[in-house]
């Protein structure tokens, strides 16, 4: 009791510390606090940033799986575990790098930083408080080493959080996830990630790739790890309310993201699915005939004979190489293949992955995963170095040797297929087991999981930079990878997510929105989504053409515009390969009214080209967020933005930042012909009205609504989605900003 009261009192007193400079020991490469079987590693890591370790009755190993780099791009490095401090569990010690402060004090961990006045803000500290389990509480019931720990900092109840990845489904229209518990698993749509900005100015990074939640509770903010052999953080901080130094500092110790190859910033023709060679042909030669501009077209999953081929097949593709050739020649655009990490027992790979243990296994001894399409499947564990190569080298033999290079990631969530609830088409979800217990080469899925689709991009890249002769840290990509899912970190890859299958509704093209500015707030700018939705798209009906053309021209602001989906039309299936819908899904197959507008949506992409170029370049050297949620830019100037910002009003969180200077307020509804929009306050530009018109390229009419600050209704008839730009039209056409 009496060490519990004297935890308490200390809470309160970092931030009447003052400044003497023999107190923050300057020079001190590190604390270790020695703590019976418990050891936590305090380092100064990264630009104003601390990384914390802790373990439990020995050292960390600075082995494990890790997406921190170490050294980092930017600020000290953790130099292994050095440090020039110990101290015992009562002892205290107070180490500063940049503006943030640690301090430790009777076991007690907290942070604070140092404002330009000299004085100290706190900004979190470990939760102690007279009756709540301990902040570092830990439970070793797991076999071996690991145990399951939970740490929880304190945070105030009016405090925001933003972050947490992709939540791309489960009607979560939210940026700010104060209040929320945030499951850290992934499956279809869902890429959590363990990150997160507060509003009062710092960053947490929980560089843990296992399965457990985060809660944001109303004083405490609590994260769990189900399986852990260490609890590694690292935390930065900068001004309240400056989010681009954070993503910078943050990008700093986790990558950055190479710049795109330029014909990946056109516009991209997906659809599930081109079932054989002529079929693609044929749609070249249209867009050929069509003169639409086009840069990448995709073949989606079953073009394989047998899951885990990992190569087309021969009856319906009898000439990739002719065909890719014959593309690139009609239309100069590349291809893109989907690839499953799923192998079933037909396959020509099975025999050899299975002897050499290139698959994932699991716990219950049968190893089998998941089923699809009427068969038993098993992952390929991309956790193995051998594994990826072995992946490469079926991959350049079948596709990129052929003239095929980009590759589409699908289905590698991890654990299984990422679709927990249909097994062999039929529903399991009474059955209350959302995964198998799948092992790795790396680990469980509880411990590892996360690293799964992280790894599975990694054989992709590494498979790029192995035949280009680029090393890891390369600047710009000649080619891309597509991918479901990712980790933290995943913007060193030469790829890009997409928010997977989502249903083509207007409410869930609005949804978009917040998922691409969350996941975009936690590193991961290179991002996309189906322009469509995925799945519940009826071509013939006005709802489901008005519903394509409206999230169409999202899609031209978005960081890359890319069309796909499933789609029901009154076309009757005539082949009998598997998932042969018939129904189409290009820029003609909405009406002639609708491909005018269309085309014109597609004409308005390339010219913003130079300015998506600028932005992605921007994202390279500083980690500058491309799809900005509007509390980036206006929550220091508009307290309207502040507010709906907290409350998740709508009005706010349905608009974005496209890069500095475009303002896009999307519409989400169905037969609408206005919408209201909300013009955030500035303090010296005015907002100019970007109007697109039908019959010629784009034009802008340059209405000057001043200096904002106001909601305004605009006419936004379906060839008009609302936009406003800031500054020079022509400094933005030139990618001049
Ligand atoms: C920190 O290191 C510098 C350079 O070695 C030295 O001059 C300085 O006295 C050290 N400061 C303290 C407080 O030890
Ligand atoms: C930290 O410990 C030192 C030496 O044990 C002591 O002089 C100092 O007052 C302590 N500081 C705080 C803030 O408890
Ligand atoms: C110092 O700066 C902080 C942050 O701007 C402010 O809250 C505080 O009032 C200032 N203190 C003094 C003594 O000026
Ligand atoms: C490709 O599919 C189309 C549409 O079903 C069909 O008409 C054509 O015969 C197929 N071609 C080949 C080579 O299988
Ligand atoms: C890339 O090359 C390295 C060095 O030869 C090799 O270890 C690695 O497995 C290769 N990766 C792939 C995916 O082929
Ligand atoms: C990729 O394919 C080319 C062409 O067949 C071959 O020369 C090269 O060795 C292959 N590389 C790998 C890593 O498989």
């Amino acid at each position: 009791m009496v060490l519990q009261s004297l935890i308490l009192c200390y809470l309160v007193l970092p931030i009447s510390l003052s400044l003497a400079a023999d107190y923050f020991n300057p020079n001190a490469t590190g604390i270790k606090l020695q703590n019976g079987f418990e050891r936590i590693h305090i380092q100064p890591f990264g630009n104003h940033g601390f990384r914390v370790r802790a373990s439990l009755l020995r050292d960390p190993t600075g082995r494990e799986p890790s997406a921190l780099i170490d050294p980092p791009l930017e600020g000290p490095s953790s130099k292994g575990l050095e440090h020039s401090i110990t101290i015992p569990f009562r002892g205290n010690a107070t180490v500063r790098n940049g503006n943030l402060v640690v301090d430790v004090s009777f076991g007690v961990t907290s942070f604070s930083r140092v404002e330009p006045n000299g004085t100290l803000t706190l900004l979190t500290s470990e939760y102690a408080d007279t009756k709540v389990l301990p902040a570092r509480y830990y439970v070793q019931d797991i076999h071996g080493q690991s145990f399951q720990a939970q740490f929880g900092f304190s945070a105030d109840p009016d405090e925001m959080f933003f972050g947490t990845g992709q939540h791309a489904c489960c009607k979560d229209h939210t940026v700010n996830k104060k209040g929320q518990i945030v499951d850290l698993i992934n499956y279809n749509s869902h890429v959590t990630l363990p990150i997160w900005m507060s509003n009062k100015g710092y960053l947490m990074f929980f560089n843990y790739p296992g399965q457990g939640r985060i809660e944001f509770d109303r004083l405490r903010t609590r994260f769990v790890a189900d399986e852990a052999t260490v609890v590694d953080y690292w935390i930065t901080t900068a001004p309240p309310e400056d989010y681009d130094a954070l993503q910078q500092q943050f990008t700093g110790v986790t990558g950055r993201q190479p710049t795109p190859p330029d014909f990946s910033l056109g516009f991209q023709q997906s659809k599930l699915r081109y079932y054989n060679q002529t079929q693609i042909i044929d749609l070249a030669q249209r867009f050929h005939d069509e003169q639409v501009p086009i840069s990448l077209i995709v073949i989606d999953f079953f073009a394989w004979k047998f899951q885990g081929d990992w190569s087309l097949d021969v009856d319906v593709w009898p000439d990739p190489t002719a065909m890719a050739a014959e593309v690139k020649r009609l239309t100069g655009a590349e291809l893109m293949v989907s690839l499953w990490p799923s192998v079933e027992d037909l396959s020509e790979n099975y025999l050899t992955l299975q002897e050499e243990g290139l698959l994932a296994i699991t716990r219950d001894g049968t190893g089998i995963q998941d089923s699809f399409e009427g068969v038993y499947t098993r992952l390929i564990d991309s956790t193995n170095p051998d594994a990826r190569e072995f992946l490469w080298k079926r991959l350049n033999d079948s596709y990129f040797s052929k003239g095929i290079h980009n590759f589409w990631i699908d289905q590698a969530d991890g654990g299984t297929l990422g679709e927990p609830f249909e097994n062999n088409g039929q529903s399991i979800s009474s059955i209350p087991y959302s995964r198998s217990f799948t092992q790795y080469f790396l680990g469980s899925q509880e411990g590892f999981g996360k690293m799964y689709p992280w790894l599975h991009q990694q054989a992709i890249q590494e498979g790029f930079q192995n035949l280009t002769g680029t090393d890891s840290s390369q600047e710009s990509c000649e080619y891309m990878s597509l991918t479901r899912s990712t980790f933290i970190g995943g913007q060193r890859f030469c790829s890009y997510l997409w928010s997977g299958d989502t249903d083509s509704k207007f409410d869930v093209l609005l949804q978009q929105i917040t998922a691409g500015v969350s996941v975009a707030a936690s590193g991961i700018s290179s991002w996309t989504l189906d322009i469509g939705g995925f799945a519940g798209l009826d071509i013939d009906t006005d709802e489901g053409k008005e519903l394509f053309v409206r999230w169409f021209s999202m899609g031209v602001f978005l960081p890359y515009t890319r069309v796909h989906g499933t789609r029901s039309c009154n076309i009757p299936r005539t082949s009998t390969l598997p998932h042969a819908n018939p129904c189409p899904n290009e820029p003609w197959s909405y009406g002639e009214d609708n491909f005018v507008i269309l085309k014109k949506y597609i004409a308005l992409r390339y010219q913003l080209i130079p300015y998506v170029k600028t932005l992605f370049q921007m994202l390279h050297t500083s980690g500058k967020v491309i799809l900005r949620p509007l509390y980036f830019d206006f929550s220091k100037s508009d307290e309207f933005v502040r507010k709906g910002t907290k409350t998740n009003d709508p009005v706010v969180v349905h608009q974005f930042m496209f890069g500095p200077r475009l303002l896009v307020a999307p519409v989400g509804e169905f037969g609408v012909k206005t919408w209201d929009v909300y013009l955030p306050k500035l303090d010296t530009q005015t907002w100019k009205h970007w109007q697109v018109t039908t019959n010629q390229i784009p034009r802008w009419t340059d209405h000057d609504f001043g200096k904002g600050g106001m909601s305004i209704t605009i006419d936004a008839p379906l060839d008009q989605i609302p936009v406003f730009y800031l500054g020079d039209k022509d400094d933005i056409l030139n990618g001049n900003i």
